[in-house]
């Protein structure tokens, strides 16, 4: 088998190969292409790489090259991890909305709607190529914003799954918590890519008991501490909120917060000075423990074992994804891409019923939907109108004047990358 990672010289790199190598028996990998336009970090993650491989006794070749084209040809699965711009266009979206007071962050808000317009594009152009040698290929994105992108890949025809890692992350997180084996914990997980609550957690697969109201009423501190959202809340709400939530039910705290501190950006831009100069140690063979302070925990796991699935050789048969809607949360549209758990085989996701939900949820979650379908627009065809449109839609926005001031600075600071702009 054959995959091939766009955007195979980011520092996350290695976590990947990691998890290819220790979970070699579930997807047998004979080839693996990293594709990345630089040069000197296909070259120091390429090495590592290969020491990784080396070390685990893994026999596939792994092949570094800039040339997207020779890259995708052939391949069984192209996962999609790039990050237009770098980390200095994440630095801009996460400072200027801070200016009109909304959050600065790289999905959610004004700065995820700057993502999206610099990455669709992008990626659409590159799901063309693959299609163009292999119309069989899956594409598996975890290129943010997850929802957007895979919206636009799916809307395009192509043959895509969204992937994230928050589900796995509480799936484990829980899993310790109750001491039972990862496998064994079903989450009950709802809602758009950033913006999902967990409302069950099943023992054994989705039949079995719900155990959540007992994993709250034992352990709601150590939750909540991870979503850093008040106890309180959480048992008022009756279910566990991703962190991303933190982003709209404590907005102005966060706003504050992020007004005083380093961005994320910066801070990981000097993660990955650090990251790279240990890839380019040769005695390094494993990933480094500096890299489980990047956001991605998890990753390769969720990755290995969808791929796994949707390249027929095993997998978990449920996994949360991102698909289409297709009538799962009846108050959307069937072309809405949804964030839940799904049945995955060669076929694709088919997306397991979910119950009523609590209008707390389904609101934001219509609401934001509503946000996505216009960012998309406004990636697909430009203009300033469309990306107004979006803002003003976004409910962590919301107000003319502030939608205004923010698609001025929008197209301010990513001119570069807007075709139209
Ligand atoms: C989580 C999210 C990812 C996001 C990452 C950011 O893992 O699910 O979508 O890219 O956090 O992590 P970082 O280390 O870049 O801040
Ligand atoms: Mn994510």
């Amino acid at each position: 088998m054959k995959l091939t990672v766009v955007g195979g010289g980011s520092t996350y790199t290695p976590e990947l190969i990691d998890g290819f190598a220790r979970l070699r028996d579930t997807l047998p990998i004979e080839e693996l292409v990293l594709v990345d336009p630089d040069a000197e970090r296909l070259r120091l993650v390429g090495g590592l790489a290969r020491r990784i491989f080396a070390k685990q006794g893994h026999d596939g070749r792994i092949v570094t090259t800039g040339d997207l084209d020779a890259g995708v040809e052939g391949a069984d699965a192209v996962l999609l991890q790039l990050r237009v711009g770098g980390q200095a266009a994440r630095q801009q979206d996460e400072t200027w909305p801070l200016e009109c007071g909304c959050v600065g962050q790289e999905t959610t808000g004004a700065g995820g709607l700057a993502k999206a317009l610099r990455t669709v594009p992008v990626v659409l152009d590159i799901a063309e190529r693959v299609r163009r040698t292999n119309p069989r290929a899956w594409i598996v994105d975890f290129t943010n914003p997850v929802g957007i992108v895979t919206r636009a890949l799916l809307q395009a025809g192509h043959r895509a799954v969204g992937l994230c890692n928050v589900a796995i992350g509480f799936q484990r997180t829980f899993a310790n918590l109750l001491g039972v084996a990862p496998a064994d914990v079903h989450l009950g997980h709802v809602g758009l890519n950033h913006l999902t609550w967990e409302t069950g957690v099943r023992l054994g697969g989705p039949e079995g008991a719900d155990v959540l109201p007992r994993l709250l009423a034992e352990h709601g501190d150590a939750i909540a501490g991870d979503v850093r959202l008040p106890r309180p809340l959480l048992d008022r709400l009756g279910v566990v909120p991703s962190y991303y939530l933190r982003y709209y039910y404590a907005h102005d705290e966060v706003v504050n917060e992020l007004r005083t501190k380093p961005s994320r950006a910066a801070e990981v831009a000097q993660m990955e000075r650090e990251l790279l100069t240990m890839y380019g140690d040769p005695a390094l063979d494993e990933k480094p423990a500096l890299l489980a302070k990047r956001g991605g925990a998890f990753y390769s796991e969720a990755a290995v074992d969808l791929a796994a699935a949707l390249l027929g050789g095993g997998g978990s048969p449920y996994q949360v994804v991102n698909t289409l809607n297709k009538g799962t949360l009846p108050f959307l549209p069937d072309d809405a891409v949804i964030e839940v758990q799904a049945a995955v085989g060669p076929a694709g996701p088919a997306p397991l019923p979910v119950g009523d939900l609590d209008p707390l949820f389904s609101g934001l979650i219509a609401n934001v939907t509503a946000y996505e379908e216009l960012a998309l627009e406004a990636a697909l065809r430009g203009g300033r109108d469309r990306v107004f449109r979006a803002l003003l839609a976004h409910p962590l926005i919301g107000q003319y004047d502030y939608a205004d001031r923010l698609t001025d600075q929008l197209i301010a600071h990513n001119r570069e990358h807007l075709a139209w702009a």
